[in-house]
């Protein structure tokens, strides 16, 4: 009888096996990294990523596309996962707890009545298993005895007989609302209720841009996911990249390779911007003025110069306190202590030195309604932990900046916002030269 019931079961368990599935779909707009996708997919699998795995990159770098794209065929081709996928940012108006217990719920309501039907077709009124139970005349439970998320994967895992993998793209973003944070130590006890049994029922993968805010959730004590693996997810950025977006463009366009790495450094590792940067060049590969490789350095120059000029525009239209406020904390890195004496005095000496502004001290009250301001504008982030930048950018920007020309004349802004950019990771020698000889 157990036999013809998991007969009755694998006709709910949609995807075949590995041995004979067809390859996932290629778009042709991406790069693809699959060699990256099945190590990350076997690491991901394996007793070492028991606790979860969670992974960063900076922002606009690939994450969600190489999580769509390659990662999620690897686990289902070579692991016969099922995976659920949850991008937080979709759903930035909706509950993050809420976002991940409904799909979770929705995956095992789909497979449930999948279940159903055919025990309807087969003309069974009740089906048990171990960790299944479907009783055709048994009204559906109360909403108080609805099952836990930890009953939920497991029943989904066992209705499937597959590895359920829930990916959370955007991780941080659950430590925003109270029924996130909830939803995070009810996704710990499923982890450690299922990640351990004989047959490998639960994996979790969770990602996020902000390399602080994801680092918090496995750091700290009082987090649901403490001690819970950190890794850098590798950018793009190989020779075979920049061959293939080299091959995306004009035939005549064919800078070095050196010189397209240069040029994706320079856009900050974001394939969006490096595109954009290329297809400029591409443009005007006929000019004989400059090399193509000076043409693409150029573009890409080009590129960062106008968004480091939009954050200098943002930056002018702040209090000055707040724009004193941030160069500290620029300069002072993960060791800012605000409400220390010894960061006043640094605040008031920037302050000092800013066209028109008297000398004056700064009190620890005035730097935290400052700081709340800048939380409240999306320049800065704190949990319960330290602040933050949002965008860590920012913080070379502001590093670079001479600081005697700022003011809130939007024109001051333009000469400090064009003078030279450097490529956007290291500050260029003629700003950190010229930055502390302005504030001293
Ligand atoms: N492998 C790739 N090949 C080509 N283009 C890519 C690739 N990965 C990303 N891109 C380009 O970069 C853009 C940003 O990618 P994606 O949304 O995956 O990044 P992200 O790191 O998830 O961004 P965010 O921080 O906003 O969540 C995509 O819209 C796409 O244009
Ligand atoms: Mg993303």
């Amino acid at each position: 009888m157990l036999q013809v019931l998991h007969r009755i079961l694998d006709r709910v368990r949609p995807v075949p096996g590995p041995e004979n599935r067809a390859g996932p779909a290629i778009d042709e707009r991406i790069f693809h990294r699959p060699a990256l996708a099945e190590d990350l997919a076997a690491s991901l699998m394996s007793r070492s990523y028991a606790s979860g795995m969670f992974l960063t990159a900076p922002r606009r770098t690939g994450k969600s596309t190489f999580i769509r794209h390659d990662l999620i065929p690897a686990l289902e081709r070579q692991h016969r996962a099922l995976v659920l996928y949850a991008d937080l940012w979709e759903h930035r108006a909706e509950d993050p707890g809420a976002v991940i217990v409904g799909l979770v719920a929705s995956a095992l309501k789909a497979r449930t009545s999948a279940a159903q039907r055919l025990l309807e077709r087969f003309r069974l009124s009740r089906l048990k298993v171990p960790g299944l139970e479907l009783d055709m005349d048994k009204a559906p439970p109360a909403p108080a005895l609805q099952p836990s998320l930890r009953q939920s994967l497991e029943r989904l895992s066992n209705l499937t007989r597959r590895t359920v993998v829930l990916i959370v793209d955007e991780a941080q973003h659950t430590q925003t609302t109270a029924y996130g944070r909830e939803v995070m130590f009810m996704l710990k006890s499923a982890r450690d209720q299922l990640s351990n049994r004989e047959l490998l029922m639960f994996r979790l993968l969770m990602t996020g841009s902000h390399h602080a805010k994801i680092e918090r959730l496995v750091r700290y004590k009082h987090e649901a996911f403490y001690c819970a693996p950190l890794k850098a997810m590798p950018t793009l950025g190989g020779e075979d990249y920049f061959e293939w977006e080299r091959a995306a463009h004009a035939p005549a366009f064919l800078p070095a390779l050196e010189a397209m790495s240069q040029a994706f450094e320079i856009c900050l590792r974001r394939p969006e911007v490096f595109h954009i940067a290329c297809q400029a060049a591409s443009a005007h590969v006929g000019n004989r003025a400059e090399t193509q490789e000076q043409l693409l350095l150029r573009m890409a120059r080009q590129q960062i110069g106008a968004e480091r000029q939009e954050f200098l525009h943002r930056l002018m239209r702040l209090d000055p306190l707040d724009q004193a406020v941030l160069r500290s904390m620029a300069e002072a890195g993960p060791s800012f202590a605000p409400f220390f004496p010894a960061a006043g005095a640094r605040i008031s000496t920037l302050l000092a030195t800013m066209p028109g502004m008297p000398a004056r001290g700064t009190a620890p009250d005035d730097i935290r309604a400052s700081l709340a301001r800048l939380c409240e504008a999306n320049l800065v982030w704190s949990g319960d932990g330290p602040y933050v930048f949002e965008d860590a950018q920012a913080a070379v920007w502001l590093k670079e900046l001479e600081f005697s020309r700022l003011t809130a004349d939007s024109s001051a802004a333009g000469r400090a916002a064009t003078a030279p950019a450097s490529s956007g990771s290291t500050p260029s020698r003629r700003s950190t030269r010229g930055a502390p000889a302005a504030v001293a």
